[in-house]
């Protein structure tokens, strides 16, 4: 068996490992026992991310999902953020952490933070694995993050090219 397209490693999944440990030890020291952690995963890119960090975390959180979509079939932004599931549980009050797989332009954190904040948290971090920094146009500042990410399509981990690869177990570039 052989994938369809060439994918070549960027980061191993033994890289990905370590930097969520890293990531998790920042999060449990800044949040203490009784706050109300929830982790916000967006679907569908997020959950693998999501799945592995939260078992890093030694503390209780609570986790929602929320299914956006930014991309559709193409290697490119759509520019439209659709919300089609929303969270499932009352976030008034609570700490939030979003977490995503990729930044690029900002533009999904970014509309997604405005609209978790109408819901009156106490207060909104944002989390992603890769960060694409010079793809940067909305003003949204990434509390956490595991790689500074140069500007190629990734796939792997969670992420995907037309709905392919998120079952790698590493990310590369196709
Ligand atoms: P943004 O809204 O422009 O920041 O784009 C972020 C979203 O686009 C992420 O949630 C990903 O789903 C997707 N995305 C951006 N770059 C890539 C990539 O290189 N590979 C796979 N998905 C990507
Ligand atoms: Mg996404």
């Amino acid at each position: 068996m052989e994938y369809k397209s060439d994918i070549t490693q960027l980061y191993s999944a033994d890289n990905i490992k370590n930097r969520i440990k890293e990531i998790s030890s920042e999060i449990e020291n800044e949040y203490k026992t009784n706050d109300e952690l929830v982790i916000v995963c967006l679907l569908k890119g997020g959950f693998t991310f999501t799945a592995d960090l939260i078992r890093e975390l030694f503390m209780d959180v609570r986790v929602e999902f929320m299914c956006v979509s930014s991309y559709g079939n193409e290697l490119k932004s759509s520019g439209v953020i659709n919300i089609k599931q929303d969270i499932s549980s009352d976030i008034s009050g609570k700490n939030i952490i979003i977490i995503d797989d990729i930044v690029d332009t900002g533009r999904t954190l970014f509309e997604i933070r405005n609209y978790l904040s109408k819901k009156n948290p106490n207060s909104i971090k944002t989390c992603c694995l890769l960060d694409k920094k010079e793809k940067r146009e909305f003003d949204i500042n990434i509390d956490y993050y595991g790689f500074v990410c140069p500007d190629v399509f990734v796939v792997g981990y969670g992420m995907d090219a037309s709905g392919m690869y998120r079952n790698l177990p590493y990310i590369g570039k196709i």
